[in-house]
């Protein structure tokens, strides 16, 4: 018999601001029904100055060691693609802000917003290697186009951290998964830019075709039928994407695309993502914590995961969802993450959209902003310095 691998906790963190989209509607013109309708969103989760990747990720990591200690996790894998060094894994600061011990691996992965799901199945490998063994997984990102650009209301930062291990409390992940890999320019960024590049019609085009490529092998492997699931967690670049993607896959496979429908296959996913916006890795986890905190009971229910990385890469696969599972719910803690945040206007997020650090090498502190618990304090001779506070 094979044994029940899966998500054994999970918890969210984003950032210390928010920017509503009304404030940038008003900013630009633009007409409100095409952000809160049109895509999907109602505000954007901004950083603050002292605020990153790895605030974030040790951030909604915390909670967990918290509550399971360490002794367990022999490996953290951080998956991301707004990376804050090119050599040095992210995780590494984790690692040290939560006191994992020395006894760790830790690496990063990337392949755009798919890394989460790379390291989540690499994840139950190791496992099913060593089921005494636990891994702690993070997706972490701040997604970031140019100021005045289409991609600019579909920005957001957010940070999902899992606990990877046997006789999950959550959610156990099943085989077989569709995979779909397509050599695409949808959406890419080069080393030398802090923003990310994309042709943004060509990308919901590729990502619909990622979409019938997973179903297509989810199938041939010998996966579950479509009516057999009780929900969808898409990717969410922006909500709208979700229902793009599902009304695709129900044509796709010959059914109707009734509003309802489709509605209720994914309607509980997009709570958390229409309020923090792309969290690129993270987004399909915050898809499924959203759904979680709030559907009625789920117990026993197969989930449906359609995880898409622009490039591309995307994957398919099921999970079912465990008998006892609202007792590990952090929905309160995941609520107040959002509703902590502290509004800011345009002005406001337009300077910190534009704030980096000089590149002399010099001693640079950050502005103190964040109430978070963890912060970047700055950076010195090129050295990034992260407090606990
Ligand atoms: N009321 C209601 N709806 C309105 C409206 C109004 N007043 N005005 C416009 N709309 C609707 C449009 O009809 C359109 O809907 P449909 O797509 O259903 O036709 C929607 O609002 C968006 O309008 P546009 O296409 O004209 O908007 P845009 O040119 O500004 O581009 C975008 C939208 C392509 C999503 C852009 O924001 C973008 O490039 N975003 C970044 C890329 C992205 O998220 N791609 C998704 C797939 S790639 C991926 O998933 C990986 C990743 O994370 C990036």
């Amino acid at each position: 018999m094979s044994i029940s691998i899966g998500i054994h906790d999970l918890s969210i963190a984003t950032s210390e601001y928010v920017l509503p989209h009304t404030a940038l509607a008003e900013y630009n013109g633009t007409d409100i029904g095409k952000y809160h309708v049109g895509i999907g969103q109602e505000s954007m989760s901004v950083p603050a100055a002292d605020e990153d990747i790895v605030t974030m990720a040790a951030t909604a990591a915390a909670p967990i060691i918290a509550r399971h200690g360490k002794d367990r996790i022999r490996t953290l894998v951080f998956a991301t693609e707004s990376s804050i060094d090119q050599a040095k894994a992210a995780g590494i600061y984790v690692h040290s802000l939560i006191g994992l011990p020395s006894a760790t691996r830790v690496v990063e992965l990337k392949q755009a917003c798919y890394g989460a799901t790379a390291a989540l199945q690499f994840a139950i490998g190791l496992v099913r290697r060593d089921p005494a063994q636990q891994v702690l997984v993070i997706a972490s990102d701040v997604s970031k186009y140019e100021l005045d650009s289409p991609g600019e209301a579909t920005q957001g930062a957010s940070a999902v951290a899992m606990l990877v291990g046997v006789n999950p409390a959550l959610v156990r992940i099943e085989d077989p998964s569709g995979l779909f890999t397509a050599d695409v320019m949808d959406f890419w960024r080069p080393n030398y830019l802090s923003t990310a590049l994309v042709d943004g019609q060509e990308s919901i085009g590729a990502y619909l075709q990622a979409v019938e490529g997973t179903w297509k092998d989810y199938s041939e492997q010998g996966g579950r039928a479509l009516e057999e699931f009780a929900a969808f967690c898409y990717h969410q670049p922006f909500t709208k994407m979700a229902y793009k993607a599902h009304t695709h896959l129900l044509n796709y496979c010959g059914y109707d695309t009734d509003k309802d429908v489709i509605a209720s296959a994914l309607g509980q996913t997009t709570a958390y993502n229409t309020v923090i916006g792309n969290s690129y890795t993270a987004s399909v986890y915050l898809g499924l914590a959203a759904l979680l905190d709030q559907a009625d009971d789920l117990t026993g229910k197969p989930l449906a995961f359609l995880s898409y990385g622009s490039g591309s890469v995307a994957e398919f696969f099921s999970g079912t969802v465990v008998a006892g599972y609202r007792d590990h719910l952090r929905t309160e803690a995941n609520l107040q993450a959002i509703s902590r945040r502290k509004t800011v206007d345009y002005a406001t997020y337009r300077e910190l959209h534009e704030w980096k650090f000089p590149t002399d090498g010099g001693d640079h502190a950050t502005p103190e902003q964040t109430t978070g618990p963890f912060r970047l304090a700055g950076i010195s001779g090129h050295k990034r310095i992260y407090q606990t506070r």
